[in-house]
């Protein structure tokens, strides 16, 4: 029996690169110079959030990342007004929307994409207008991915956070939840994208869902990076995506 390979794309999330850097407020480490850190070591694109409150990726990060890195940018962004012409002006490849809420540490869970309707609609379609392909980070729930195809994005991104946080017989559960949401996804006509919690421990059970095309990870690849440098670690989670 021949198997053929899928081919699945890694999506560098380097917002924390520029975490390090607001912490003294200055110019180093260089985003852009991580960017490109990340492309020698394989990857296919550059992710970072734009967060309303601008801990860590500032406006000006975005801009250069669009104009000087020779990979697509995928933007991770609420949808709130401002964010949103940001978005426009700059007119990454992508767009991700995010739920997001000034107190957290981090993305805490899907898009509820029952709320604020309106709003999400008005967003997808001015994002898709300018050709910017649109995923929605929902969790794996069956309302949540029809939904998500019934507005018209071009993709979802499944939140793996449940899953990475998960233990033995409850891990497996989370797993099967996310096949699910995969396959109906695919069988819907979206993209399938999955991101968050994500380290070189965690990924290869996913690896057995052929739905999910793209990984978007940054947390676990820029800890890595501290003792390996970037462009290895980014290496070696590319490695390991491209195995099965
Ligand atoms: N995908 C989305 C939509 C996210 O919000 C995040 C966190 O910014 C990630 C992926 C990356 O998550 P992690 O840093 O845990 O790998």
């Amino acid at each position: 029996m021949t198997s053929r390979k899928i081919s699945r794309t890694l999506g560098v999330n380097i917002d924390h690169v520029a975490t390090l850097r607001q912490a003294r407020r200055g110019f180093e480490p260089s985003v852009l110079e991580a960017a490109r850190e990340a492309r020698r070591g394989g990857a296919d694109g550059i992710t970072v959030h734009l967060r309303e409150d601008r801990r860590h990726i500032q406006d000006k990060d975005v801009l250069e990342l669009k104009r000087q890195i020779r990979l697509p940018l995928n933007l991770e962004m609420s949808i709130a007004p401002e964010i949103l012409r940001i978005a426009l002006k700059v007119r990454p490849e992508k767009a991700c929307l995010v739920p997001e809420k000034r107190q957290e540490i981090t993305t805490e869970g899907g898009l509820d994409l029952f709320r604020k309707k309106r709003q999400l609609r008005r967003t997808i379609r001015a994002l898709l207008h300018e050709k910017i392909e649109v995923s929605l980070f929902i969790d794996p729930d069956e309302r949540q991915v029809r939904e998500a195809a019934h507005l018209g994005a071009s993709a979802i991104e499944i939140h793996t956070g449940a899953y990475a946080n998960a233990k033995g017989k409850a891990r497996v559960r989370e797993l099967e939840r996310i096949r699910r949401g995969a396959v109906l996804g695919s069988n819907l006509g979206l993209r399938i994208h999955a991101g968050h919690g994500l380290n070189y421990g965690n990924i290869s059970p996913l690896l057995a869902i052929p739905e999910i095309r793209e990984f978007n990870i940054g947390h676990s690849i820029v800890s890595r990076a501290v003792f390996v440098g970037l462009r290895t670690a980014v290496a070696e989670m590319k490695k390991l995506i491209s195995a099965k």
